[in-house]
């Protein structure tokens, strides 16, 4: 099983609509796991399902068993954990590797081909859980300058979970979200991202689609729509070049 954390600390960036459309697509041919690890609950109605209030992912921190969370998605071959609604990261001191000790307990990687985790805009214990299993984080960003200074601060959060845990680093891409080719400062962006972090880390950008903003209105994602759309299509090339980066 392969895990793919999609994480950054700033809101808005797209992590949810990058994790729906990402878990969608893989489960056309693999099964997949997707964790809907925000509090929030977005990630859960992004797949036709909503956010528990009595037992989700975040049980596992009061004793739960991951599999016990485990519901139907909109589509056959994706299985959802999704957000417990009311948890609290801050009224529990220590929470540290208890997703790892799940996944080694209850043989995760043996029931799917993929996991994904749809993380909160907030360095917590819960993205700290997340990282400590990838094995590779996407970091969706909003080219502007608080979106490259964002990836920054991300960058160094993997890094340092690496460390930690003395694991090999997670293999890391970065991908430009709401990307509109006529806007000067998008490109100085994208730029300066490649200056800092090597253009190899860079994914093909999603551009602007209204669409991606309506998936959550019906819970089914865009890649899963009968009529083709700029943001299915963007998320489709973004897939395969992730596959392609992880299989390479
Ligand atoms: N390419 C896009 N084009 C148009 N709208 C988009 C696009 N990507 C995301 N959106 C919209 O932008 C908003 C933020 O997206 P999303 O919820 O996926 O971000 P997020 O990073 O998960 O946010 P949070 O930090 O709150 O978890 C949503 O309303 C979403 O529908
Ligand atoms: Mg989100």
């Amino acid at each position: 099983m392969k895990t793919i954390v999609i994480s950054n600390r700033k809101g808005g960036s797209a992590k949810t609509t990058t994790a729906v459309n990402l878990a969608t697509q893989l489960a056309q041919e693999a099964s997949v796991l997707l964790l809907d690890f925000d509090t929030q609950g977005h990630a859960s109605i992004g797949v036709g399902c909503a956010p528990s209030e009595s037992v989700g992912v975040h049980s596992i921190f009061l004793g739960a068993t991951l599999s016990e969370t485990f519901i139907p998605t909109v589509h056959d071959r994706l299985t959802l954990s999704p957000a417990l609604v009311f948890f609290d990261v801050y009224e529990y001191s220590d929470l540290r590797g208890v997703l790892r000790s799940r996944f080694k307990r209850e043989k995760i990687a043996d029931f799917f081909d993929y996991c994904i985790i749809d993380t909160p805009p907030t360095f917590d214990a819960l993205l700290k859980n997340a990282l400590e299993v990838a094995d590779a984080v996407v970091i969706p960003f909003v080219p502007h300058h608080l979106g490259v200074v964002a990836v920054g601060q991300m960058m160094r959060a993997i890094y340092q979970s690496a460390a930690v845990l003395e694991r090999p680093l997670a293999e890391v891409g970065i991908l430009p979200v709401m990307f509109n080719p006529h806007i000067k400062e998008h490109h100085e962006a994208l730029e300066k991202v490649k200056t800092a972090f090597g253009k190899e880390k860079l994914f093909s950008p999603i551009g602007v689609d209204i669409k991606l903003s309506k998936q959550f209105e019906t819970g089914q994602p865009v890649v899963l729509a009968a009529q083709r759309s700029k943001g299915m299509k963007d998320y489709c090339t973004f897939t395969r070049e992730l596959l392609q980066r992880m299989d390479g």
